[in-house]
C-alpha cells in the first residue's frame, strides 16, 4: 500500500522539546504497529531559520507542507520584545507571523479544539459535574479580528492612531457555521451515552458573538446561525455574549456542546477551555479545511512557544501528545492500524494523567516504556 507522510515542525520555544517527544513516540507506533507512515521533520518555521535565512521559511515552504497527508507543529508565535529590532522586520517581511500565515496560505478555515476532561487530569473547578465538560469549540481561522488590515498614523507621537480592521464574510461564517451543525450532529451520533438539550435534542451549537458592541459583524453572524440553523432541526441552539460566555465557562461549563466563535472570541475562549481540562499542557487543536480532502490538516497545542520556560525540561508534552492522536485519528479512516496506534496513545495519555508532571523528557520516556510493556 501507499505510505502517509507526516510533517513535523517543532517550531520556536518549548516547541523543539515537546516535538522530540512526539516524534519518538510516533517511531516507535510506527514500528510496533507497522504502520503506513513516515514522518518528516523540518528545521522551518523557526526563528533560528529566520537568522540565517532572514525569513521564517522557504519561499516554497507551504507548497512543500501541501504534499504532506497531515502536519503535527510544536509551537510558534512569540512576537519578540518589543525593543526588539528585528521584530519589525519579522513581521514586515511575513505580514501576519508564520502560524497565521500557514494557517492562511493553506486555506485551513475551521479550527477545532475539543476540551473534554480526562479522568486524573488536574481539576481548577470545585464542583463534580466540572469533570463532565465535553465541549468542542470551532473557531473561525481565516479572518475577523485576525484580518491584519490597519496601521498606525503618526505612530509614537502623542496623537497616533493605530487601527486594526476586522473583516468578516458571509463566505467565511456560512461556511463555518454550517461547518459547526455537521460536527455538532457527527458528536450526537458517536457518544456513547446521550446527551439532552432542549425538547430532548441530542446535540447543540452554541453562537458567540458580542453583538450588543459589534452589531455589524454580530448581526452576520447572527442571522446566518439562524438560516443554518434550521436546516438542522435535531440541534438546539443556543447564543451567548462572549462575555457572559466566560462566566458560564466557569459557572457551568458542562452545559456547552458545541460552540461556534470568531478568530478572536474563539482564542480566547479556548485558553479558558484548556484550564477547564486540566491546564495547557493537556489542550490539543486541528486547524483544518473540510471543505478540500486533499489539503492536510494541520495539528497543534492550544499554548504557544512559552519563551520563559523554554529549554527547562518544563513544558508538558503531552498537548502535542494528543493533538498527535488527533491527527492519527483523521487518517484512519482508510487505515484501521493508524486508527488502533490513535487510540493507544490517547489510552497511554489518559492513564499517564494520574502522575505528576515531572519533566517534558521523563513524561516521555515513562509512555515510551507503558507502551514497549502493552501487549
Ligand atoms: C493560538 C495562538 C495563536 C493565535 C497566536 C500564537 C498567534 O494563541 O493558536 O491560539 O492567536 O491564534
Ligand atoms: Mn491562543
Amino acid at each position: 500500500g501507499q505510505t502517509l507522510n507526516i510533517a513535523l515542525l517543532p517550531g520556536d520555544g518549548i516547541g523543539p522539546e515537546v516535538m522530540d517527544v512526539a516524534d519518538a513516540l510516533l517511531e516507535q507506533l510506527i514500528q510496533r504497529y507497522q504502520l503506513p507512515l513516515a514522518a518528516t521533520l523540518f528545521p522551518w518555521p523557526s526563528h533560528a531559520w529566520y537568522q540565517q535565512h532572514g525569513q521564517m521559511m522557504p519561499e516554497d515552504g507551504v507548497a512543500q507542507l501541501r504534499r504532506f497527508d497531515g502536519i503535527l507543529l510544536g509551537a510558534l508565535g512569540d512576537p519578540g520584545p518589543l525593543d526588539d529590532p528585528e521584530r519589525f522586520v519579522l513581521s514586515d517581511s511575513i505580514s501576519l507571523g508564520p502560524l497565521l500565515a500557514l494557517r492562511k496560505q493553506l486555506d485551513l478555515w475551521a479550527c477545532e479544539r475539543p476540551a473534554r476532561w480526562l479522568a486524573g487530569a488536574p481539576q481548577y473547578l470545585a464542583d463534580p459535574r466540572a469533570k463532565d465538560v465535553d465541549m468542542l469549540v470551532i473557531r473561525e481561522n481565516s479572518e475577523g479580528e485576525y484580518s491584519n488590515q490597519g496601521g498606525r498614523l503618526r505612530a509614537g507621537t502623542a496623537d497616533e492612531i493605530a487601527t486594526q480592521v476586522e473583516v468578516f464574510t458571509a463566505t467565511a461564517t456560512e461556511r463555518l457555521i454550517r461547518h459547526a451543525f455537521e460536527r455538532a450532529e457527527e458528536r450526537a451520533r458517536l457518544r456513547d451515552t446521550p446527551r439532552q438539550f432542549k425538547d430532548g435534542k441530542a446535540a447543540q451549537v452554541c453562537l458567540i458573538t458580542k453583538r450588543n458592541a459589534q452589531p455589524f459583524w454580530g448581526d452576520l453572524y447572527t442571522e446566518t446561525f439562524a438560516r443554518i440553523a434550521a436546516l438542522y432541526p435535531e440541534v438546539d441552539t443556543h447564543h451567548e455574549l462572549v462575555d457572559a460566555a466566560c462566566m458560564k465557562f466557569v459557572q457551568s461549563p458542562w452545559q456547552f456542546d458545541v460552540i461556534v466563535a470568531s478568530n478572536l472570541h474563539g482564542d480566547i475562549l479556548t485558553d479558558l477551555a484548556a484550564v477547564l481540562c486540566g491546564g495547557p499542557g493537556l489542550a490539543p487543536s486541528a486547524n483544518l479545511n473540510p471543505a478540500d480532502a486533499d489539503t492536510p490538516a494541520l495539528f497543534e497545542p492550544v499554548h504557544g512557544s512559552a519563551p520563559d520556560i523554554a529549554g527547562k525540561n518544563l513544558a508538558d508534552p503531552r498537548a502535542t501528545l494528543l493533538s498527535l492522536a488527533m491527527l492519527l485519528d483523521t487518517l484512519a479512516p482508510n487505515h484501521p492500524a493508524i486508527g488502533n496506534a490513535a487510540q493507544h496513545l490517547h489510552d497511554l495519555i489518559a492513564e499517564d494523567l494520574r502522575q505528576p508532571f515531572t519533566g517534558t523528557r521523563e513524561t516521555g520516556q515513562r509512555l515510551s516504556q507503558r507502551m514497549a510493556a502493552a501487549v
